[in-house]
């Protein structure tokens, strides 16, 4: 496995390589990424000459709170051997000089709608997706893969880079790989490390809230179970919805048509002061639709 530590390194790696598959993270790899590089490393394994690249940039733009900045866990040395166990052929370690090069302006792309659509992540941490579009964008410059898989988890980033790659036109399949869990349920997070052992088992009514939701056909029902399941948990709730799958517009609870098109229930709540997020196919009836 290559090392490449600046886009010096990364340049030529890059010309040498006929087709990429590539997992953007900031690191402190765990099941969940490792799915996504495994998945990368087979669709190269299908394409002459191809290669799966991951990068891990810990990006400073996305933060809105200084604070999580500084507390996100730099776990280089694991990620490295995660990558390695999960058959990724490159890794690339850029410094902050190399994607925000001093004296350049890296520029913000216009943000979707997807990303801006009030309650969900945009009124809770402003100018995050405007981070996430700068850093992402300036890493598919660099890297021009051919797909780029991101994490179901974080559904609404999913959608909103997706819509940001087809709208600027860039010839890339944006590829969603859906969330792994731990036995009870909890989606797995680089967070997840920061809970208590009592905020641990509080942590997972996410999923529980979630799974219940799936067997209600009504939005307005759903809604009400997810809030109480998650309040019973002692959670705090910044949202816990259920919109359509990819515009992530609200459904009018009297319009309503079982089957119409996908939905997804989506829920962010903090237990204790950590922040959690996960979404599910809603109904349940209507999975994989
Ligand atoms: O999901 C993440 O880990 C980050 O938001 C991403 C996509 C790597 C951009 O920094």
């Amino acid at each position: 496995m290559y090392v490449l530590r600046t886009n010096a390194d990364l340049e030529p790696w890059r010309a040498d390589t006929a087709w990429v598959a590539f997992v953007p993270t900031m690191g402190a790899l765990h099941e969940g990424h490792e799915s996504l590089i495994r998945q990368a490393a087979a669709a190269a394994r299908g394409h002459p000459g191809g290669a799966c690249l991951v990068s891990i940039f810990v990006n400073p733009t996305q933060f809105n709170d200084p604070a999580d900045l500084a507390r996100y866990p730099r776990t280089i040395e694991n990620d490295l051997e995660c990558c390695r166990r999960s058959g990724a052929d490159a890794i690339y370690v850029p410094g902050p000089e190399d994607i925000y090069p001093p004296g350049e302006s890296i520029p913000i792309p216009p943000l979707p709608d997807v990303a801006i659509l009030p309650q969900l992540e945009d009124s809770h941490r402003p100018g995050h997706f405007a981070g996430v579009c700068q850093v992402v964008l300036r890493l598919l410059r660099l890297a021009r893969p051919h797909e780029a898989l991101f994490g179901e988890k974080d559904w609404q980033q999913f959608r909103v880079i997706d819509a940001m790659v087809e709208s600027l036109g860039l010839p890339i399949r944006v590829v969603p790989i859906p969330t792994m869990r731990e036995s009870d349920g909890l989606a797995m997070s680089s967070r997840n490390r920061f809970l208590s052992p009592a905020e641990r088992r509080r942590a997972a009514s996410l999923a529980l809230a979630l799974e219940g939701a799936a067997r209600l056909t009504d939005p307005g029902q759903a809604q009400r179970h997810m809030a109480d399941v998650l309040t019973q948990a002692g959670a705090t709730i910044e949202y816990a919805v259920v919109r359509e799958a990819r515009s992530l517009m609200p459904i009018s609870p009297g319009t309503f048509v079982p089957g119409a098109t996908p939905r997804r229930a989506l829920i962010a709540a903090r237990i204790g002061s950590v922040r959690l997020i996960d979404n599910a196919p809603w109904p349940a009836s209507l999975a994989g639709a």
